[in-house]
């Protein structure tokens, strides 16, 4: 097994390891490193959806999506689909996954189908730096506070793509956490908003909070906190959602990455809550 940093911040991709074991040896190993890189690449994994449940099923109960019909004959596993001549895709933009749930996500494996010769990247972000970094009037503001994260506007989101298909499900869901949380395996620190969802802090009015989160998010989202993975098919990204930012990069310009689809089959842990 190897290890490759792929930036500074976070990020590895893994040889020599084959996610068709979900054996609790291989989970083990998998989860380790996951904990130390955060977010761990995988190239040439040609897994059936079988394989890719039984691996994420090693990390705990697997999520079902408020708002995404996942696949009629796998309904564990959601696929994100965009069409050629989509400009757009699903998550892209800086965020957290459903960080508006009770139990927001723990852990996400993304599996690649089909890829654009160019872009549709994915990046990530490193929240436990993102945490450490933050400024020190910033800290004492936000010290043990909760913000509200809201999906007001998350199920329209899901219309928007016309690949993408809703569940029916329209209602709003809401839940205040800690703006800093305790990652739960590795004890460290974790800024936890995003700007996708987080709405508000609460003890703190409207728009003192507008003014700290806004300086927030533009740290989190800071170039030097992130990696940059360029899919291949039958890749897999294996990430620890409760301490990264990801997005999928909307870089289709006409000319360069339209007129061609992209799928990926994404299966979701649920998480604890966050504290
Ligand atoms: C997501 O936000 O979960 C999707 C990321 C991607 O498709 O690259």
């Amino acid at each position: 097994m190897q290890a490759e940093l792929i930036a500074g911040a976070l990020g590895a991709e893994i040889k020599g390891i084959s996610l068709k074991d979900s054996s609790p040896e291989n989970w083990k190993q998998i989860n380790e490193l996951m904990l130390e890189h955060k977010v761990l690449f995988f190239r040439d994994q040609n897994i059936s959806p079988i394989e890719q449940i039984n691996l994420a099923k090693r990390f705990g109960p697997l999520e079902k999506h408020v708002y995404v019909k996942g696949l009629d004959e796998y309904p564990e596993i959601l696929r994100i689909k965009k069409g050629a001549s989509e400009k757009h895709q699903w998550g892209e933009t800086w965020h957290t996954d459903v960080s508006y749930n009770t139990n927001p996500t723990k852990v996400i494996i993304l599996r690649s189908r089909k890829i654009p010769p160019v872009g549709g990247d994915t990046m990530f972000s490193n929240m436990q730096l993102a945490y450490e970094t933050l400024d020190v009037d910033i800290k004492k503001k936000i010290n043990g506070k909760k913000a509200i994260h809201s999906s007001l506007g998350a199920s329209a989101f899901v219309d928007k793509y016309e690949e993408m298909e809703g569940n029916g499900n329209l209602d709003e869901y809401s839940n205040s956490h800690p703006i800093v949380r305790t990652h739960p395996e590795t004890g460290k620190k974790i800024l936890y908003v995003n700007s996708m969802y987080t709405k508000k802090i609460i003890g703190i009015e409207k728009n003192e909070s507008d003014e700290i989160l806004k300086e927030i998010f533009l740290h989190q989202e800071r170039l030097d906190f992130t990696c940059r993975f360029k899919w291949t098919e039958n890749a897999v990204a294996l990430w620890d959602n409760r301490c990264t930012l990801h997005q999928g990069l909307t870089d289709f310009f006409p000319g360069r990455g339209l007129g061609h689809e992209r799928i990926m089959d994404r299966i979701a842990i649920e998480g604890e809550r966050p504290s």
